[in-house]
């Protein structure tokens, strides 16, 4: 099969290079002529495990391209893929989708032959129809349809969810256009993956609901954890006890400092808006918007209790400043809402995060560090914020005599407290009362 996909971000950028590596012939195509440059020279413009080789591997063998212009590639497309941007608009919290229109305006005019438009950006519920109608209006005589195909990538496991995904979504009712998307994901079926054909609106819905449900999971397990800490509980272990129900499932029940990230927290914004001008308002999602907002906000003020609520002109060295690990994602990181709240009680921060370097940019006044041992050097307290895995297992002796006081604040659990305190740190961590 032919594949253009339109954007090369994140979203599209891995699944061009995956659906290349099942072996069609993609071409990825976005308008910014010095990320396709560097695409071009065989550099990455993202951090992503293992995609750099798959990239190589699919450009050396032929099957994948990348391009400035759309044109030839879309009209010799059996499947157009809209993998652009759909961020938060400014203000009202609705999902942009300028970038998918403009992206529709034009695929409309160069499509050649019956072709598949598929959406792989993340839109609310009915911007298929709106698709349909700007191609329908820009070229009458079009022969297409229009799909809505989700994605449900993680971060840093975005090629392994690709290959080896728990379901695939497609809605759609144009048995033309469901051919077309069993032939793209056909060598997914020798590992027998679900495949959930449904109609456009719900495949659209499906999308939201599973990260808004996720958002929900993993809210519920951090108030959980802050009941844990008052009661004298352990939050690990009743995950442990809930997850091994499988009604509930062990996944997504890690106690944190509050997600972040590009899906969760604006797409449940977006589901928030898109039910609320249905007349039919989801109040357990605009409940955990706001208690995960707060969360983040609330994780700064943990710090100051271990030093006695007093950070001013104290020492705080941060470890881990992405959202999560494996990526350099910063996009509504925790370490964005607790650092500048660190700053504002007076302290001072010093940071390091392995790939996070974006943060340079939106973090002001920090100290960037050039390694963990660096950033907990003269330290009055640590504060572990991106559960990375090279600080899981520092050398805590070390850790210890570099810092000033041993203080660590450790939002993400890696550390146990029993073996912290025999260490001799004053340790504190999340819903392990
Ligand atoms: C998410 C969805 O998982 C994916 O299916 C969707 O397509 C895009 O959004 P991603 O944002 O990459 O993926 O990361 P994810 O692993 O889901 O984590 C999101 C946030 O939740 C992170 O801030 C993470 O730290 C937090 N999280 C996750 C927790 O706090 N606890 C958990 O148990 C799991």
């Amino acid at each position: 099969m032919r594949v253009a996909m339109i954007g090369t971000g994140y979203v599209g950028l891995v699944s061009g290079a995956c659906f290349a590596d099942f072996g069609h012939d993609v071409c990825c195509i976005d308008k910014d002529a010095r990320k396709i440059e560097r695409l071009k020279a065989g550099e990455i413009p993202i951090f992503e495990p293992g995609l750099d080789a798959l990239v190589e591997r699919n450009v050396r063998e032929g099957r994948l391209s990348f391009s400035v212009q759309a044109d030839e590639a879309v009209r010799s497309a059996d499947a157009v893929f809209i993998a652009v941007g759909t961020p938060s608009r400014r203000g009202d919290g609705y999902a942009d989708l300028s970038y998918v229109h403009a992206a529709a305006e034009e695929i409309a005019g160069l499509m050649d032959g019956f072709t598949v438009v598929v959406t792989k950006s993340t839109v609310p519920v009915g911007t298929g129809d709106e698709i349909e109608a700007i191609i329908r209006k820009a070229n009458p005589n079009a022969d297409f349809a229009v799909v809505s195909n989700p994605e449900f990538l993680r971060e840093g496991a975005a090629i392994e969810d690709f290959k080896r995904p728990d379901r695939i979504v497609v809605g759609t009712e144009d048995e033309r256009a469901r051919a077309v998307m069993n032939e793209l994901y056909r060598p997914l079926f020798l590992n027998e993956t679900p495949i959930v054909f449904t109609g456009r609106r719900t495949s659209e819905l499906i999308k939201y609901a599973a990260n808004a449900f996720l958002a929900l999971k993993i809210t519920f397990i951090n108030e959980i954890a802050d009941l844990c800490e008052a009661v004298g509980a352990d939050v690990q272990q009743v995950a442990r006890g809930i997850g091994l129900d499988k009604r509930i499932g062990n996944k997504f029940l890690n106690a944190g400092p509050g997600y972040g990230g590009s899906c969760f927290p604006k797409d449940t914004i977006a589901l928030v808006r898109t039910a609320q001008d249905a007349g039919t308002p989801v109040r357990l999602i605009e409940t955990t918007v706001e208690i995960n907002d707060a969360r983040k906000k609330a994780m700064a003020g943990r710090v100051a209790d271990v030093l006695e609520g007093d950070l001013n002109g104290k020492t705080i060295g941060v470890l881990g400043l992405t959202f999560k690990p494996n990526t350099d994602d910063m996009r509504d990181a925790p370490s964005l809402d607790i650092v500048p709240a660190l700053q504002a009680m007076g302290a001072t921060v010093q940071a390091f995060d392995p790939e996070g370097h974006e943060a340079r940019q939106m973090l002001a006044g920090v100290d960037f560090k050039a390694g963990p041992y660096e950033a907990v050097e003269g330290a009055d307290a640590v504060v572990i914020i991106t559960e990375w895995d090279q600080f899981r297992a520092l050398d805590l002796d070390r850790v210890k005599q570099l810092m000033k006081s041993p203080n660590v604040v450790d939002l993400r659990n890696i550390y146990r407290p029993d073996d912290m305190k025999a260490r001799g740190f004053r340790y504190s961590s999340i819903g392990r009362g």
